[in-house]
């Protein structure tokens, strides 16, 4: 399959000099936008990689969890490439810092940035259970430690010491308690958050 990258004129009415790639997770290849906006376009996985349900759903997932948690402001866009095959295409406030899973203890377990990690398991733990399903608070790619909130590629800790849910799209399977393995998986990222909150701070 071919590697699909976007170049100057794919995306129609945004200015792409000095784009690149940032990083490449599992699902999204992410650029940089004159060094303020990241640009995602979805890998293709598959013929149906991008339909329009699915940028539908998803902007239904980072609204909610914008209500609960901090989320870098997003806009889902519908456009055309080139070649007039319709692509989506999430656009997001580039932010600066590292992911959770690479902060080491010391740091994270430090009084303020350890206030804002119990804030923000607290707000997932009261999404969970009110709102019946998490958002992707882990992240790709399928690795060990998918069960552990600590190992997270998808929060994200800012230099100035917040943590931002980049990546809400959530599948909905593993993640809904409406089903047997969603009811499991979801208990056992909670269970993992409870436990990051029973550790000490570090002084
Ligand atoms: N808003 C952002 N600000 C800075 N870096 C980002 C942002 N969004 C994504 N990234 C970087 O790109 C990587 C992949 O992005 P993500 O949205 O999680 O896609 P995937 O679904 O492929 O994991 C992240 O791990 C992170 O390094
Ligand atoms: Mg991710």
């Amino acid at each position: 399959m071919p590697k699909q990258t976007l170049t100057r004129g794919d995306l129609v009415g945004l200015r792409a000099e000095g784009q690149f790639v940032l990083g490449s997770g599992f699902f999204n290849e992410v650029h940089v936008v004159e060094d303020e906006v990241v640009v995602k376009v979805a890998k293709p996985y598959g013929p149906l990689q991008q339909p329009l349900s699915w940028l539908r759903q998803n902007r239904k997932e980072h609204e909610a969890s914008a209500r609960h948690l901090r989320v870098p402001a997003t806009y889902h866009v519908r456009m055309n490439r080139r070649d007039d095959r319709p692509v989506s295409v999430i656009l997001q406030t580039r932010l600066r810092g590292r992911l959770l899973s690479q902060v080491p203890d010391n740091e994270l377990y430090q009084p303020p940035l350890r206030a804002e990690l119990v804030r923000t398991i607290r707000a997932i733990e009261h999404f969970g259970r009110h709102i019946g399903w998490l958002p992707d608070v882990i992240g790709g790619p399928p690795r060990w430690g998918m069960h552990d909130l600590r190992r997270s590629n998808n929060l994200f800790v800012t230099d100035e010491g917040q943590i931002w849910l980049i990546d809400p799209g959530a599948l909905f399977l593993w993640f809904s308690r409406r089903n047997p393995i969603g009811m499991i998986y979801t208990s056992v990222l909670l269970w993992s958050g409870r436990r990051m909150l029973r550790r000490k701070p570090v002084r």
